[in-house]
């Protein structure tokens, strides 16, 4: 029987890296990655997974050259432009994570819109993880908490797991299951360091604009045989 997958999260990595062994700019690996993306989002939904979250672009991504940033942020904007009619219309609903007023005021108003139109979509959830790092999610979850402390309504006392589970930037989405990062390296990057805490980690050599559902399909089905113990023996898994 296949294991229960709430969340799949997903560091799209390896665009610029194909552009060039394809002897392109790095931004036609961006602009190939928009493929990849549409069909991984349609494939989740395909196979029902309730929670799917694309790592898009980190806090640390603002280093790049200006001209890159830019191209990324006109791209991402372009795209939930062109597709929230096709989005809708699976029943796809997107959220997004990350300092999101930090961005673009164009980009920004494209993502508000985006979250407004898909808002009441029942299938997949994308969360598009932008200007976003697991890190800088944690320092936001630690200020949202000190404020409710400061303002009488929680006793310090009272600070648990629970408590910083309520505070992330969605409460409602539960801990990554699988979490797959292509492109042959194996880091995490600052991607959603509390939600990774028990996830099976899947490194594929696959570049992201070559990265297809049909490559998810596969990693799903190695993931079924993998034991997820929960810090329990694998007795005690396996009796349950
Ligand atoms: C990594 O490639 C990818 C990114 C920086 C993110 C960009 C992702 C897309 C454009 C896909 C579309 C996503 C959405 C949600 C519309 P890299 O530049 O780090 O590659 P490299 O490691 O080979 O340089």
């Amino acid at each position: 029987m296949e294991k229960e997958i709430k969340h799949i999260a997903i560091i799209m990595d390896g665009n610029g890296r194909w552009a060039q062994q394809h002897g392109k700019e790095r931004i036609f690996g961006h602009l190939k990655g928009v493929d990849s993306a549409r069909d991984v989002v349609k494939g989740a939904n395909a196979l029902h997974i309730p929670y799917l979250t694309l790592y898009a672009f980190s806090t640390e991504n603002w280093n790049r050259p200006t001209e890159e940033v830019n191209y990324l942020f006109e791209l991402m904007a372009e795209t939930f432009l062109k597709e929230i009619e096709n989005l809708i219309r699976d029943n796809i609903r997107v959220v997004f994570s990350g300092r999101i007023d930090t961005l673009p005021e164009a980009t920004k108003k494209v993502i508000l819109d985006t979250i407004e139109k898909s808002a009441h979509c029942t299938g997949t959830t994308v969360n598009v993880a932008i200007s976003y790092s697991g890190r800088a999610e944690l320092a936001d979850t630690a200020k949202q908490i000190a404020r409710q402390v400061a303002e009488g309504k929680l006793n310090p006392e009272e600070i648990d797991e629970q408590t910083i589970c309520q505070n992330l930037y969605h409460p409602e989405i539960p801990d990554v299951d699988l979490m797959i990062r292509t492109a042959g390296d194996q880091r995490i990057s600052n991607f959603l360091l509390w939600q990774l805490a028990y996830a099976e980690l899947f490194f594929t050599p696959v570049m992201w604009p070559e990265f297809r559902r049909e490559h998810l399909a596969e990693i799903i089905e190695q993931f079924s045989h993998r034991e997820r113990r929960f810090g329990k023996t694998g007795e005690q898994v396996r009796s349950h």
